[in-house]
């Protein structure tokens, strides 16, 4: 019997992007079945009931939704971040958790420029703006995407440092970053700091009042990483304290209408997070994950798994 392969993504892939996975699952003797748009979790739970893998964006896969999926081997998160999927819960039912690292990257990178242009140019609202040319831009973290900030920010003429810890000093020169001492130095010092970390228990509500108190004088915040990171209630109370700070986040924080309300003009977000969503990254990112769908249904090769 043919075993199913999920794409269960709530905000739908592009469609040529799409196609070509359904292509490649079929091709390999596999049976795709896609459930896009759904509104409701429990339609997520029964698409699991009977697949052997499923593929997902940042869909939310649960205890539950593991629990339902009693014939899951394995998930693959196509895209960097795998916060939504119970890993550990995985773990214990013997499910292989992958992501497609590095694949949607670029994407992403270049909507961190898209929102710093937001703010420089006052949300194209007629005003005079800025540029970015000549202003200091600190990138938080040289994983695959900050690496192609860093690249595309000494691009525009700015001058590019980092802050990461985890990082070798080859990794600030390939990209030409200065390699800055202490977080503390890279939030005093920049214009334009893009934040690059993944959400995890310890980088939760870590950008907190401390960090954002030392923001350079009209600096701006750009978070296409994940809105959990930062402390929204400390940027909530910075932003009232200081007028010359300014956010913009890919995803919308959850207490959004306060500060719409309190600052319009020093805040941009988007309705639903876009930076993976192009048809380039869709398809790197698709593709890579149905390749390493099959590459274990077929040849048990696992690739990328992130639940070891
Ligand atoms: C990622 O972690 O890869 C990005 O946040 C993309 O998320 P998305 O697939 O939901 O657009």
């Amino acid at each position: 019997m043919q075993e199913k392969v999920l794409i269960a993504t709530e905000k739908p892939f592009a469609e040529s992007a799409r196609k070509s996975m359904v292509k490649m699952f079929e091709e390999a003797g596999l049976k795709p079945v896609v459930l896009e748009k759904y509104k409701d979790p429990k339609d997520l739970l029964s698409a699991f009931s009977d697949v052997a893998a499923a593929v997902v964006r940042s869909d939310n896969v649960t205890k539950e939704v593991l629990e339902a999926g009693k014939g899951l081997k394995l998930v693959v998160r196509a895209g960097a971040g795998y916060d939504n999927i119970d890993c550990a819960s995985a773990k214990a039912r013997k499910v292989i958790v992958e992501n497609t690292p590095g694949q949607n990257s670029n994407a992403v990178a270049e909507l961190a420029f898209g929102l710093m242009i937001m703010i420089a140019r006052g949300k194209y609202s007629g005003k005079s703006g800025t540029e970015l040319r000549g202003k200091s831009l600190g990138v938080h973290a040289l994983g695959n995407i900050g690496k192609i900030v860093a690249s595309l920010g000494k691009a525009f003429g700015m001058d590019v440092c980092a802050f990461d810890p985890f990082v070798d000093q080859c990794v600030f020169d390939d990209c030409c970053a200065t390699r800055v001492k202490t977080i503390e130095d890279l939030y005093s010092t920049s214009d334009y700091i893009s934040l690059h970390i993944p959400k995890t228990p310890q980088t939760v509500k870590s950008i907190n009042y401390d960090l954002l108190s030392r923001m350079k004088k009209g600096g701006t915040l750009v978070n296409t990483a994940r809105a959990e990171v930062i402390h929204e209630e400390d940027l909530l109370r910075i932003m009232g304290e200081r007028s010359d700070v300014k956010y913009a986040s890919d995803i919308a924080p959850a207490n959004a209408a306060a500060f719409l309300e309190k600052f319009a003009d020093r805040v941009y977000f988007t309705p639903k997070k876009m930076g993976a969503q192009t048809a380039e990254a869709n398809t790197n990112a698709g593709i890579a994950a149905a390749r390493q769908i099959i590459a274990f249904l077929k040849e048990g090769k696992v690739l990328n798994q992130v639940n070891p």
